[in-house]
């Protein structure tokens, strides 16, 4: 899976993108980085309902942006309004330099878009299904067989490329969803949890697939509920919760901004640890008492943590006890997640009044 043929992540797009891109400052006035999705104020209401409430989002080309939230958060909201296929309520986006809602045929040109459902065709093989979209690309009948073979080989499908799409594993499915995504060989790909469902191994062929992607220059928006895929392969993370962007950046500005280090010492005897809970929560204050769980004290650590890491240890020794193993926890992306998001689930558009006239198939003309 690691061998992604050159053009499957190339950015040969056959749309000119002809209008000026907007850029995120990085230091150097004179090579600013491309924004390839950029917007303002993007929201969206299904009736009384308010999925999405205002969300910017910049997302420089060449990087992978992780969009997290809980079930209903509204990612896959944006990731439609971001591809066309579901208007804003409000607001104004410009994807790969093309304006959203003035230009949605030259967005949805220089984009590759893997659903949270696959669209594909179950009746047919998978290599029917990839030869299908090439064709309707513009593809000749040559070059469809050419890409969809390609296609196939990098997703590890060539042996089940004759096979009816019906028997495909999960797995299966979500690789010949993306290979069809990247059929046009887009610069911006949005995949809507590309690996929820998937075991670890197929998991991690897909964060493979998408590394090659970004080495070769595209750009990923991806959606997620797994924050270690976020952790692993996005540059930037939004969080979003009720619509809004309720925290952003890169995994270690999240991890920095919600909470501290905790110390987390092992002694030969339970006695010892409640002798150094003691002698710990005497030195840090009761405000930031040292506990004890499942055989380990845990010790929250101040801002300045090697500093109060060492004055632990050595009050401990003074005191005549030895860890058998000292270590400094950081805060996961879980906690992260769980410290903003710890809320009631959120409420379900269904539970709202009587929706109005808005349908779920409103693309963008
Ligand atoms: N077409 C629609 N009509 C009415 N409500 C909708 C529609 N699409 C989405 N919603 C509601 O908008 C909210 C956000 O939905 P969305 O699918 O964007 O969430 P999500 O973050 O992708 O969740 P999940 O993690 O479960 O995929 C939910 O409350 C959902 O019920
Ligand atoms: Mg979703």
């Amino acid at each position: 899976m690691k061998a992604v043929p050159a053009s499957v992540g190339a950015m040969s797009t056959t749309t000119p993108i002809t209008q000026s891109r907007g850029t995120v400052p990085d230091g150097s006035p004179h090579d600013p980085a491309p924004l390839a999705i950029e917007a303002r104020g993007l929201r969206r209401r299904f009736g009384s309902f308010i999925a999405v409430d205002g969300l910017d989002l910049r997302v420089p080309e060449g990087t992978v942006y992780g969009l997290l939230g809980p079930n209903g958060a509204g990612k896959s909201t944006v990731v439609r309004m971001l591809t066309t296929l579901l208007r804003p309520t409000a607001g104004e986006a410009s994807v790969m330099g093309h304006d959203l809602l003035r230009e949605p045929h030259r967005v949805r040109s220089a984009i590759g878009v893997a659903g949270q459902y696959a669209s594909v065709d179950e009746n047919l093989t998978g290599a029917e299904n990839l030869r299908l979209f090439a064709r309707l690309t513009g593809l000749s009948g040559r070059d469809c067989r050419t890409r969809a073979d390609e296609l196939l080989a990098a997703f590890a499908l060539a042996d089940a490329a004759g096979k009816q799409v019906h028997g495909y594993s999960g797995g299966m499915r979500r690789r010949l969803d993306l290979a069809i995504s990247l059929v046009a060989a887009p610069p911006l790909i949005f995949l809507d949890e590309p690996t929820t469902g998937l075991d670890p191994r197929t998991r991690e062929q897909m964060w493979d697939v998408v590394e090659g992607l970004v080495a070769r220059g595209a750009t990923v928006l991806l959606t997620t509920q797994y924050l270690e895929e976020a952790d692993r392969l996005a540059d930037r993370i939004g969080i979003i919760d009720h619509g809004r962007m309720i925290a952003e950046g890169t995994a270690d500005e999240l991890k920095d901004a919600v909470g501290s280090s905790t110390l987390v010492l092992t002694f030969p005897a339970p006695a010892d640890e409640e002798r150094a809970v003691r002698i710990i929560t005497a030195l840090t204050g009761e405000d930031a008492p040292a506990s004890r769980t499942a055989g380990r004290v845990h010790v929250p650590l101040p801002e300045d943590a090697s500093a109060a890491a060492t004055d632990v240890l050595v009050a401990l020794r003074e005191e005549g006890l030895a860890p058998v193993s000292v270590s400094v926890d950081r805060p996961s992306l879980d906690s992260v997640f769980l410290a903003l998001t710890r809320h009631d689930p959120a409420p379900d558009a269904h539970d709202a009044p009587a929706a109005d006239t808005d349908t779920d198939t409103e693309e963008i003309a």
